[in-house]
């Protein structure tokens, strides 16, 4: 099976390369390498990589994905949010490829008493959720055979996510304070490369229109809670020297510039009913990224 990566350099993209399975032909896209280096925001460069590579399937995994910016750069993050899913669905339902690209917790705001389903009301308060909504409503109305896989706080070891930031901090010696009143699914970025390819092998094909899926770590927690389990288990390996003080603050405590949802727990039955599979609690994930804390991919 032939499959175009958009993101490859990015933290889920990684770890969708590393995951790849053997019998699948991998060709990739980053914005300055990979197979075919492309700025995505360029839809006629993106056209021309698809007819040159005609693949079965297309995995994006590029975004805009900083949240803050988003709000000073809302047409920009349309551009890689909204267009890119856009022109990627309108290709492969031209070309009978399949699709695989993602969304957010953001899209949610308000807390019902329970997880939030794929047929919740979206309600997104930020300029990024707004984003990633258009994305989503693009592959929905395209009819081609798509998969929006809904994820929530993804993390790896690479740069630039929570869980670096705080390990990092927490390395140097450094009290944390975190946010604990905003609760969700933290998700390893090695789960849900797992779980697309899942998707990919088991689902995709037998799709008969676009179909949005749950794909997070099983749980809810605070950020505050996932720091202070983060903090404990990588005290325990090793990786930090101490385990620091992790105090809990409110939202208000550390204001950013996009709000938040406070509740961004995702019930992931779907996914469960579509491959049989059962994604790993955030402990037993949080364990498989701190064991892989420093190899190259992780
Ligand atoms: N991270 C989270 O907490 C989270 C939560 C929910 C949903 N998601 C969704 O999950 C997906 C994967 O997220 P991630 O965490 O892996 O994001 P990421 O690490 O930020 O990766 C995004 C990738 O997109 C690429 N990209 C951005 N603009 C581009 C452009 N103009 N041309 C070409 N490539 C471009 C980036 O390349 P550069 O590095 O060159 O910029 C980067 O490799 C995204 O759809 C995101 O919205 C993420």
């Amino acid at each position: 099976m032939k499959v175009l990566l958009t993101g490859a350099g990015g933290q889920l993209g990684r770890h969708l390369v590393a995951g790849a399975p053997d019998d699948v032909e991998l060709v990739t896209t980053t914005r300055a390498g990979g197979d075919h280096p492309c700025d995505l925001t360029d839809l006629t460069s993106l056209a021309r990589i698809l007819k040159h590579v005609r693949p079965q399937v297309v995995i994006n995994a590029a975004a805009w994905t900083a949240v803050d910016d988003a709000e000073d750069h809302a047409e920009a993050a349309l551009k890689l949010n909204r267009d890119l899913p856009a022109a990627l669905a309108g290709w492969c339902q031209a070309n009978d490829a399949g699709l695989v690209t993602y969304s957010t917790d953001y899209v949610f705001s308000g807390q019902p008493d329970r997880s939030w389903r794929e047929d919740d009301p979206v309600a997104p308060e930020s300029a990024y959720g707004l984003s990633k909504m258009a994305g989503e409503r693009e592959v929905m109305l395209s009819g081609c055979r798509g998969l929006v896989v809904r994820t929530a706080w993804v993390y790896s070891a690479l740069p630039g996510n929570f869980l670096s930031a705080i390990l990092g901090r927490a390395a140097s010696g450094q009290d944390l304070r975190v946010v604990s009143d905003q609760v969700g699914s933290p998700t390893w970025a090695g789960s849900l490369a797992q779980a697309s390819w899942t998707l990919v092998k088991q689902v995709l094909t037998g799709l008969a229109s676009p179909e949005l899926v749950h794909v997070a770590g099983q749980g809810a927690m605070s950020w505050h809670e996932f720091a202070e389990l983060a903090v404990t288990r990588a005290a325990e390996r090793g990786l930090i020297e101490r385990p620091v003080a992790v105090e809990p603050i409110r939202s208000d405590q550390w204001p950013q510039k996009a709000r938040r949802p406070i509740w961004s727990v995702l019930d992931t039955s779907r996914y469960r009913e579509l491959t049989g599979k059962s994604l790993d609690p955030v402990e037993t994930a949080l364990d498989y990224c701190l064991e892989q804390w420093n190899r190259e991919i992780c």
